[in-house]
């Protein structure tokens, strides 16, 4: 009997669940969190979220506007001044007209993938996903029955897409590619020329492109290029982006995509049977967040970036080679020597060091032998507990020698 299976007083077994939904892949993330969860004393560098709180003239005007009753159904495609507000930004910050129509406000940038890959694929569809990359788009290949072709981001490339593996993945089955820049959980970002090539590559084989920018304003050397800025006019591109990470703001549950206007359409009747509108005051804490002081941004930015200075110096110290993250907060690190698979290495490391990390497995099969520290942790905590990583790694490593 399957775990949520009952038996009626008939005796009759009831239909069971979907395939799809009872074969959905756990999150190892999930998995580790819990267990930290259960350790007081536990270091967390496993999350993805900022140890920052919403700024406070965000928090005032979701107040505002829930006193101020606005608190009703607003439209399927997001609130009008809202719209307006981020076809503005996407073209002075990240340089490229989109007008309003072709905005779409979502929960999350999370939804606002789901109804792009709803929109593009049909069951037995393929679609090319960066491994290692962040499991949710896996899961949402799972749910939508798409076949994945994963193109690998490793040591040798840079750990960025290489043009000859998508050559080699491509088929005509495949009828989207999806890049994830600023990169989680790698912090890399595709540069220029490489974005060029990449849109180039989707549309000689006739791709959607889809580009996740949720990461667009958590950037230390300014080297991020939108898809959209170099994209030609017209390209079948839908560009994802999120309040969550750029403003503090991951439990308010707003994003928004970026469309050709006939997706856009599409997308903005799909969510009617889905959830109707995104939570209106959290759509004017989203108007404040991107019409405000854009400061704060800033200053989250360059605390990361501090971070990531002093973390690399010990993880250099301790003889750990790690990526040298130039965007989202993450510092992608190798394990290998310790010798054992990167579940269990993250297991003992919470259960022996009071340490929780993100296993590399969680991200994808090329993940082995890694791990994801996050630098959304407060500095103290980062350099405590990547101490003691330095050190269990060593002492794995020698238990083996
Ligand atoms: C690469 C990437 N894309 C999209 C998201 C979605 O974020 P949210 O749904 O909170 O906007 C995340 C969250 O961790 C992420 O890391």
């Amino acid at each position: 009997m399957r775990p949520h299976e009952t038996i009626t007083r008939s005796g009759e077994r009831p239909t069971p669940p979907s395939s799809i939904a009872s074969s959905m892949p756990v999150s190892r993330i999930r998995e580790v969190m819990e267990l930290a969860w259960a350790d007081p004393e536990a270091i967390h560098l496993e999350v993805g979220e900022p140890n920052f709180p919403t700024p406070e003239h965000i928090v005032e005007a979701a107040h505002e506007a829930a006193r101020m009753g606005l608190t009703r159904y607003a439209p399927n495609a997001g609130l009008p001044v809202l719209r307006e507000a981020l076809a503005e930004k996407v073209t002075r910050r990240n340089r490229y007209g989109a007008r309003p129509e072709q905005v779409v406000v979502t929960q999350g940038g999370i939804q606002a993938l789901y109804l792009t890959l709803r929109a593009l694929l049909e069951p037995g569809d393929e679609v090319l996903l960066p491994d290692p990359a962040w499991p949710n788009y896996r899961m949402i290949a799972h749910l939508l029955g798409a076949r994945v072709l994963a193109y690998p981001l490793v040591a040798e490339g840079g750990f960025l897409p290489r043009l000859e593996d998508l050559e080699r993945l491509v088929t005509p089955r495949t009828r989207a590619i999806l890049v994830n820049s600023p990169s989680n959980p790698l912090g890399t970002v595709v540069p220029r020329e490489l974005m060029e090539g990449l849109l180039a590559f989707a549309r000689r084989r006739g791709l959607w492109f889809v580009s996740d920018e949720v990461y667009d304003e958590v950037v230390f050397d300014d080297v991020f290029v939108s898809a959209g800025s170099v994209a030609d006019p017209g390209e079948r591109l839908v560009s994802i982006y999120s309040f969550s990470k750029v403003y503090a703001m991951t439990g308010w549950r707003v994003g928004y995509l970026v469309a050709p206007p006939d997706l856009a359409k599409l997308v903005t009747g799909m969510q009617e049977p889905i959830i109707s509108c995104v939570n209106t005051p959290a759509q004017m804490a989203a108007l404040a967040a991107v019409t405000g002081p854009q400061d704060l941004v800033r200053e989250m930015s360059d605390s990361y970036r501090v971070r990531r200075d002093e973390l690399l110096g010990v993880l250099d110290r301790g003889g750990l080679p790690s990526s040298r993250p130039s965007g989202a907060f993450y510092v992608w690190t190798s394990v290998s020597e310790a010798g054992v698979p990167s579940m269990d290495f993250a297991r003992s490391l919470i259960e022996r060091e009071h340490v929780a990390v993100a296993p590399g497995s969680a991200f994808g099969e090329l993940g082995e032998g890694y791990v994801r520290l996050s630098l959304a942790s407060s500095r103290q905590d980062l350099l405590e507990g990547t101490s003691r990583l330095v050190r269990f790694v060593r002492l794995l490593g020698e238990a083996r020698c």
